[in-house]
This record gives C-alpha cells, structure tokens and sequence, in this order.
C-alpha cells in the first residue's frame, strides 16, 4: 500500500463531490452514505472532468455525454462505453483524505 494525503476532510464539507490532484493525478472524491470513495477525475470515454459532473443515486454522471459510473466500483453502466472507470482505495486519517495511488510512495502531511 502506497497511501498518499490528497485533501482535508473539509473539502467535502457541504457537498459529496470534489476534484482534487494527488501527485500529479487528476482525482474525484465522493461522500456518498457517510463513506469516502475516490475514482480518476478523467471520465474513460473521451476524458471529460467527472468532478465537473453530478452524483446520481451512487453513479458519477459524465458532464460531456452523460456516461454513468458506479462510484463505488467504476462500472459503467453501458449507455455511451463498456470502459470501466479507475477507483481507488481511500481512508480518513487525522482530518484528512488519504488514498492509495499503486506504484507512488507513500506520503503524509
Ligand atoms: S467524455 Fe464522458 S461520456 Fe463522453
């Protein structure tokens, strides 16, 4: 396990999305039912801004072409690609967002 410090915990206060970078990676966060969730930023269809995008009943809507992504798994729900969206383990530690980004060092703050 690789885990890097990404954010406060306040830069989900008051909402359940947030775009975030983490060594030089575009990520999004998500607060969905009290739990943290952590995907790539970048939609795997034609690399639209998903932080941009809206949270739909535990899916991540694209904003450019309305894919829909499981936040939780990444799995697309098959209405615009088959491609699967990059999710990665994320964990709260002393007020702030960790996440395991593979192959980076791990990281604190
Ligand atoms: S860029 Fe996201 S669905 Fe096309």
């Amino acid at each position: 396990m690789a885990w890097a410090w990404a954010a406060p915990q306040s830069v989900l206060e008051g909402r359940d999305l947030a775009g975030i970078e983490v060594g030089g990676r575009r990520l999004a966060v998500y607060r969905l039912a009290g739990d943290l969730f952590a995907t790539s930023d970048t939609c795997p269809h034609a690399g639209a801004p998903l932080s941009s995008g809206c949270v739909v009943e535990g899916y991540i809507e694209c904003p450019v072409h309305y894919a829909l992504f499981d936040i939780r798994t990444g799995q697309s729900d098959g209405s615009v690609t088959a491609r699967r969206l990059a999710t990665f383990p994320v964990k709260l530690e002393g007020g702030g967002i960790y996440i395991d980004l593979p192959g980076d060092e791990e990281t604190t703050r």
